[in-house]
């Protein structure tokens, strides 16, 4: 148990896992310490320290990070290699040169290699060539969990990865440069609901699988790993939910209240045919999810109408 006496710092709480993990948080009456970008630029590594000094949080869930969609990564690889590396050092070594008991990190499962075996397992990793259009981003990813063995061989600090599939709930980014698959739909048939657009078109044909983790879940899995877990390297933090693109999108459809045509355009690339973690390890220590799809989906939505999409201020 996370106890009265741990001083729990939120690195990205604004963020939709960050958000979610203040919550989970709360939710058991631990109140962490969050603070904004504005007066703490997590790549300032004295800033880092300052903060770290003055609050010696006991135990860290390092949710910051640059995050995007395809084009981001695609076109701003520069920033997401820099900010991601210089946020994940200044915070892990902050946290073990000032005294923290431990230290949670967010990888992802897109830094497991493009063409691993499905169920990914956590020791596919650096097995073979990753996927070309996010490398700055997973190359990052993959030191930061590097950092954190490393830290732990060295040093004997209990820092550790957890891995999430593709996140979506409150919280998300709507923001159609940066979106997510979920975000991405949830917006489109909005958009289409409310200018009461005969037709819908989809890309590709709608098979490709893809496994789904609602926030407030991941959230549950990284509190309950912060308490529960101490081996240290990666583990998964996946559902085993499995959804086609082409059930995703009729859901949607059903969710945002959309009554037009969904047709699907064969001409689109379908992307990678099926993405899902091997969960085991994670199962096999008594967590589970418990948000169905379509709940998460509800959830999300009405967060979304009440909100357009947008984050509260710092
Ligand atoms: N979303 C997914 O599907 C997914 C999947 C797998 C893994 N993950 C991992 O989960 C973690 C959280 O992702 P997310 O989806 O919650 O991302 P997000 O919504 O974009 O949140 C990221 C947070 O990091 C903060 N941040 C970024 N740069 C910062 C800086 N220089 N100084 C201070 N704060 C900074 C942002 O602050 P502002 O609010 O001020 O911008 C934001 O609160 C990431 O490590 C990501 O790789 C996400």
């Amino acid at each position: 148990m996370i106890g009265t006496d741990a001083k729990v710092f939120v690195a990205g709480h604004r963020g939709m896992v960050g958000s979610a993990i203040v919550r989970a948080l709360l939710a058991r009456s631990v109140h962490p310490v969050t603070i904004s970008r504005g007066e703490c630029d997590l790549t300032d590594r004295e800033a880092v320290d300052t903060f770290f000094a003055r609050e010696r949080p006991t135990h860290v869930f390092l949710a910051a990070a640059k995050v995007g969609g395809i084009l981001a990564n695609d076109t701003q690889g520069a920033d997401f290699i820099r900010e991601n590396l210089m946020i994940q050092t200044n915070v892990i070594d902050a946290a073990y040169r000032l005294g923290a008991q431990k230290l949670l990190f967010l990888g992802s499962s897109c830094i497991y290699p493009k063409h691993a075996e499905q169920p990914m397992r956590e020791d596919c990793l650096l097995t073979g060539p990753l996927e070309p259009t996010n490398l700055p981003y997973a190359i990052a990813k993959i030191a930061g969990a590097t950092m954190c063995d490393a830290y732990r061989r060295q040093y004997g600090f209990d820092a550790f990865t957890v891995m999430p599939s593709n996140v979506y709930g409150i919280g998300d980014n709507f923001d159609p440069q940066a979106s997510h698959v979920v975000a991405g739909l949830m917006r489109r048939f909005h958009e289409a609901k409310l200018k009461a657009e005969p037709e819908v078109v989809a890309w590709g044909s709608g098979s490709p699988m893809r496994e789904l983790v609602d926030a407030d879940d991941l959230a549950d899995a990284c509190v309950f790993l912060m308490e529960n877990y101490s081996e240290g390297g990666l583990i998964n933090a996946g559902t085993s939910q499995e959804i086609s693109i082409k059930a995703l999108t009729e859901l949607m459809a059903e969710v945002t209240g959309y009554e037009g045509r969904i047709t699907w355009d064969l001409s689109k690339p379908d992307g990678t045919p099926r993405k899902i973690m091997e969960n085991s390890r994670l199962h096999a220590l008594g967590w589970q999810p418990k948000t169905t799809i379509r709940a998460g989906l509800e959830k999300m939505y009405a967060w979304f109408q009440e909100t357009d999409g947008k984050r509260p201020a710092a």
